[in-house]
């Protein structure tokens, strides 16, 4: 199978570089392949021999003319094989595979730069060819990058036909399902990967079952995801939530929905500010992290989870360049929902951390005041006291919402949810005299009783019925009595500094 033809500006930009006499040209790319069918095709044009080296294969001659001089010889090793390059005389185009582990070695550092200092005089050309180069300090004069472009979306639409006919041929004829919406949620999900990788996930995704489907889409995403290098502080969360998990957060809904097609279509369109993200803030247990979850499966959006205590967790010094790494992770993935979970954790800062924290807090309000839309932030806490006040200042967040405990309509809602979640038809339940015996149980107070009270029945050999659920109830004491006071604190800092979510 072919892949389409390397593009013409990076074929033209290439062909120049080597023309303008620059002796070290860096090319980093994963596609190894696209990048030396492009590189044969610029020897061809300009009349350069072609040698590639490989730590396996050593240096070989490409095209024609093999059994020129270093044809008898492997020169595997990259020491000879560039002093092998160096005595050469007649000029050529070297590409060197994969040599960056040995880029650390004074004197493949001192090889290369001989090789490079006799330009004038011999004209050989090296490509340093990998998936990521470092180039130490003392070739950088010596040396100019080239990129390789991604496919846009109308070679990625190619491939996909390409994929599609060629499973056609293999399936006696039959047709690839889609639909143009999950087209459109593919093309998205494949932007920055090569071509290589656009067509291996393509292949995926069409010959499990013959069609391009919402149910493939997870799967791309984690993938370009694993491809893109990002996990660390980083994950992605396979399981996202839907709304009719959630009781109630009505006015946390209604202002989703408002924004939901400035986040999910291109960013800008139709004059609005991109909404950049919100701050759940509230009582443990009363489904914030359920809503953070709920907010990337209601718009089908990849949810990146950072985990603010694992940027610690990490070499000392490392903490601002994880923060960073993780931000640039999440824009590649972007539209996505990035999910600092109890953001307090990461920002609060003992005495021990040498400030650390609050460089973290001041990279992340610069990210998120830079920030073009595309990645929409979820964060929550539960404890405001440990968060800096910078935090909550006025438009660094679209809105902070509170999350109180449910009111009575929301806790019959959260029983019925959980119930049927259980398998349980609420017909011989009575869930509005259970919301009114929890006044002050938080959702996830409510779940427990209900998991406790399928225990109960179970042991009674009996069916689950009202008087299972009021028993747990009662023998329940929930946070807002033992915690009282924090919470009514919470209450009254929240009160005119936030949005009720409910
Ligand atoms: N409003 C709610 N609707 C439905 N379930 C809820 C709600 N609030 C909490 N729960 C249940 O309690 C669990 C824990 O809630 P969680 O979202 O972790 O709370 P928080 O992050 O605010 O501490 C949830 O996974 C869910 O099962
Ligand atoms: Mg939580």
């Amino acid at each position: 199978m072919s892949e389409p033809a390397v593009s013409a500006e990076d074929f033209e930009d290439l062909c120049l570089l080597v023309r303008s006499r620059v002796p070290i040209i860096v090319l980093e790319t994963h596609d190894e392949s696209r990048a030396l069918e492009m590189l044969t095709r610029l020897a061809v044009k300009e009349t350069l021999p072609l040698f590639n080296w490989s730590a396996t294969e050593g240096l070989q001659q490409l095209g024609f003319g093999a059994g020129m001089p270093g044809a008898e010889e492997d020169l595997a090793d990259p020491e000879p094989m560039l002093v092998s390059i160096k005595k050469r005389r007649e000029p050529g185009l070297y590409v060197l595979c994969d040599l960056h582990p040995w880029l650390k070695e004074p004197r493949v550092v001192r090889l290369l730069k001989d090789v490079a200092l006799r330009y004038r005089e011999v004209g050989h050309t090296v490509v340093l060819l990998s998936h990521r180069l470092e180039i130490p300090p003392e070739l950088t004069r010596l040396v100019a990058r080239v990129e390789m472009s991604l496919p846009d979306e109308e070679e990625i639409m190619a491939i996909v036909r390409e994929e599609a006919r060629s499973w056609q041929e293999a399936n006696n004829g039959r047709k690839v399902k889609t639909d143009s919406r999950t087209l459109a949620q593919l093309m998205r999900s494949l932007r920055g990967l090569t071509h290589a990788d656009c067509r291996r996930l393509i292949r995926g995704a069409i010959f499990d079952d013959g069609s391009i489907a919402d149910s493939d889409l997870p799967e791309l995403n984690r993938a370009r995801f694993e491809l893109m290098n990002l996990d660390g502080v980083l994950s992605y969360e396979y399981r996202t939530a839907q709304f009719a998990d959630v009781a109630g957060m009505r006015n946390l809904r209604a202002w989703l929905d408002k924004r939901r097609d400035a986040v999910t279509t291109t960013p800008g369109a139709g004059g609005l500010d991109p909404p950049k993200g919100l701050l759940l803030l509230g009582v443990q247990g009363a489904g914030k992290s359920l809503t953070a979850r709920a907010v990337a499966g209601a718009w089908g959006m990849p949810l990146l989870r950072l985990d603010m205590a694992a940027l610690y967790n990490k070499f000392i010094g490392e903490t601002e360049r994880n923060l960073r790494e993780s931000l640039r992770a999440a824009e590649l993935m972007a539209p996505c929902v990035l999910w600092m979970d109890e953001i307090e954790k990461g920002l609060a800062g003992g005495d021990s951390d040498e400030g650390t924290s609050r460089r973290v807090l001041g990279s992340l309000l610069t990210w998120m005041a830079d920030q073009r839309g595309g990645v929409f932030v979820v964060a929550t806490a539960n404890d405001v006291s440990a968060l800096p006040p910078e935090l909550l200042r006025k438009g660094r967040f679209d809105e902070i919402f509170f999350v109180d405990l449910p009111d009575e309509a929301a806790r019959a809602e959260i029983f019925r949810i959980h119930l049927r979640r259980r398998g349980i038809a609420p017909a011989g339940i009575d869930p509005v005299a259970l919301a009114k015996l929890s006044e002050g149980y938080s959702g996830a107070e409510i779940e427990q009783v209900v998991v406790s009270a399928l225990y109960r029945a179970a042991a009674d050999k009996t069916a689950l019925d009202t008087a299972h659920l009021e028993t747990e109830i009662r023998a329940t004491v929930p946070l807002s009595v033992t915690m009282a006071e924090k919470i009514d604190a919470l209450r009254a800092w929240a009160e005119g500094r936030t949005v009720p979510a409910n």
